[in-house]
């Protein structure tokens, strides 16, 4: 067994693990008690588990525990609260980007990460990003992908 320090969402944690590549995302859940990231498909391919490491965007049921340690990592949770959301978020409550919610880790995070790096992107632009091979590819079962880029155009134009 072997002891891991991580970030997450500002806090430190220390968290004890019998296999050095358990994914982050079992330790964020079962551990952290963080639910916002979810296990989709577990092989790298849906988004769903998207979380950031120091402010890049992973998929968390494929990176290790081992590679997390000493890293600052923020999961949907770590962007706001229900009764105040960041203003990504709240573009997706505007633009009713969402149905279920189960894959809103992935168009979030990741969005949230390109924009930062990329301001005021244009709705041309945020399209290309997500349409990068495995890094933008992000399912949404429920098939509201045409309102997902609305809202990250909204978030971008900053009319949230
Ligand atoms: S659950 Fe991680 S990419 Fe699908
Ligand atoms: S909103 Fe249901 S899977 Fe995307």
């Amino acid at each position: 067994m072997s002891a891991y320090s991580l970030t997450v969402n500002g806090g430190s944690y220390s968290v004890d693990v019998d296999d050095p590549t358990t994914p982050l995302l079992y330790i964020l859940q079962e551990n952290l008690k963080l639910n916002g990231p979810k296990f989709g498909c577990g092989l790298g391919q849906c988004g769903a588990c998207t979380v950031l490491l120091d402010g890049q965007p992973i998929r968390s049921c494929i990176t290790a525990i081992s590679d997390s340690a000493g890293h600052q990592v923020t999961t949907i949770e770590g962007l706001g609260t229900l009764d105040n959301p960041h203003s990504i978020q709240q573009a997706f409550i505007d633009e009713q980007a969402m149905h279920c919610g189960y894959c809103l880790s992935g168009p979030v995070m990741y969005g949230y990460a390109y924009i930062q790096q990329n301001p005021k992107a244009t709705r041309d632009q945020i399209l290309q990003a997500l349409s990068e091979p495995v890094a933008g590819q992000l399912l949404c079962r429920c098939h509201a992908h045409s309102r997902m880029l609305n809202a990250l155009v909204r978030y971008s134009q900053g009319v949230a």
